[in-house]
């Protein structure tokens, strides 16, 4: 029998959260730090996968749901081999993200909130103006529903706290002893 030891299960960590509530911010600054500290780590983000994996794939709730699927499936994949999986992505509705993330080893659901009279003002990307004048269909707190965790591993409101502050309560959830800052 060889000696090779298969790696540990790596963690899910599981962004989900309105457009512009800071889910990509978020998960890009813990994956800046979870580099640096020589871990194995992958950023699978909404945008990103849209335009690879998920092109073509539109914002009905069969799309998103087959969306939400496929990268939960290359999470499981990468995890399995120890990799830690840092998902950004809307993932509106409850009973998938629940079904994929049950199916998913250590996961962690950190819900990215702020309500939507602050994401609108924000309007990182012009979509809000837009879907609310009616030029995006189905768009997420505008015209599409959002179903917000009803208890995830970690509730962070960048409305309230910075994003420093929200990226060091996430440090602490996960243990993470930052050594590089
Ligand atoms: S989902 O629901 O999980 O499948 O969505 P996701 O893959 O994360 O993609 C969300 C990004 O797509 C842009 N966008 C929209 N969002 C919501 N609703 C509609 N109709 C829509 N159309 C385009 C938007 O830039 C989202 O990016 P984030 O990073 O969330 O701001």
């Amino acid at each position: 029998m060889s000696g090779v030891t298969p790696p540990a299960e790596g963690r899910v960590v599981w962004f989900t959260g309105l457009s512009g509530a800071g889910k990509s911010t978020l998960a890009t600054a813990l994956h800046e730090r979870l580099v640096a500290r020589g871990e194995r780590v992958e950023l699978l983000d909404g945008d990103a996968v849209r335009e690879n994996l998920s092109k073509g794939l539109g914002f009905s709730k069969a799309d998103r749901d087959t969306n939400v699927r496929r990268i939960a499936f290359v999470a499981g994949l990468l995890a399995r081999h120890g990799v830690t999986v840092l998902v950004s992505a809307i993932s509106p509705y409850r009973d998938t993200r629940d079904e994929v993330l049950a199916a998913l080893p250590n996961t962690v659901e950190v819900f990215v909130d702020a309500p939507l009279s602050v994401v609108t003002d924000r309007d990182v990307k012009g979509l809000y103006l837009k879907a609310i004048a009616g030029e995006i269909p189905h768009f997420t707190g505008v015209s599409d529903p959002y179903e917000a965790p009803i208890s995830p591993d970690l509730h962070l409101r960048t409305d309230l706290k910075s994003i420093d502050a929200c990226l060091n309560e996430l440090l602490t959830h996960l243990g993470v002893h930052d050594v590089t800052h």
